[in-house]
């Protein structure tokens, strides 16, 4: 499989993967119907996150003892599996996508795994479906992995709905490293971002060189 990072070389990127917690049956099954769906041109290659750093969010989320989390960017499913598998029992996720083929494939994995029952998906325009919840409604992990260009914007809807403490995860900080010098308005948009976080007091902020850039943002 591809390295998902533009920081590592074909034979690193297995590297990493074999000195890291193995992907299961149902990961490697997703992971090949996606890139299948990738082969037939239906969804671009690079959009599912790397198989480490899924095994990274579940020990976060886990280790964070979250019990309820957001994801903004669904897609076939991947990372909510991993988030969702590091849940308790009791806990729940919702997914935020717009698009109902891909997530369709998300849902058969989720039932597969047997986490359905931690997962709620909601299709639709993210950031007016964030904007919606009610105010009390609260997380302990949020991770953002949909269009660049609205990063900012959900960062700030979630600020006041993260627990204290809680953790956003931001996906593609380095976007293959255009950050360095942006050309369009996802570049743009991220590079900004990035500034902004680095010397917001209300988070604590560190960008990954994880896969194609991973940002941990904890709520002051
Ligand atoms: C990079 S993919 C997410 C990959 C996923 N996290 C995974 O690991 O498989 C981005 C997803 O964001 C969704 N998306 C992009 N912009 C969106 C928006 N404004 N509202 C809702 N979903 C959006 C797309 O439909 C797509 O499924």
């Amino acid at each position: 499989m591809t390295p998902r990072s533009f920081l590592l070389t074909p034979e690193l990127a297995d590297y990493v993967r074999a000195s890291s917690d193995p992907v299961d049956e149902v990961m490697a099954d997703l992971i090949r119907e996606t890139a299948e769906m990738a082969d037939r041109g239906e969804v671009s290659g690079t959009m599912q996150i790397a198989p480490e750093q899924g095994v990274l969010m579940r020990l976060l989320t886990t280790a964070l003892g979250a019990r309820r989390a957001i994801e903004i960017g669904t897609f076939t499913g991947f990372s909510a599996l991993c988030i969702a598998r590091g849940l308790p029992e009791d806990g729940s996720l919702l997914c935020l996508d717009r698009n109902e083929q891909w997530t369709a494939v998300a849902r058969r994995y989720w039932e597969r795994a047997g986490v359905a029952g931690r997962i709620e998906l909601r299709i639709g325009d993210a950031l007016p479906t964030l904007r919606s919840l009610p105010a009390e409604e609260t997380f302990d992990l949020a991770f953002v992995d949909a269009d660049k260009t609205g990063y900012a914007a959900y960062v700030a809807e979630l600020h006041p709905r993260m627990t204290p403490n809680g953790v956003v995860l931001l996906d593609n900080t380095l976007w293959s490293g255009s950050v360095l010098d942006p050309g369009d308005d996802s570049d743009l948009a991220l590079a900004e971002l990035n500034a902004a976080l680095a010397t917001d007091p209300r988070w604590e902020t560190v960008l990954l060189p994880l896969a194609d850039g991973l940002t941990l943002l904890r709520k002051r």
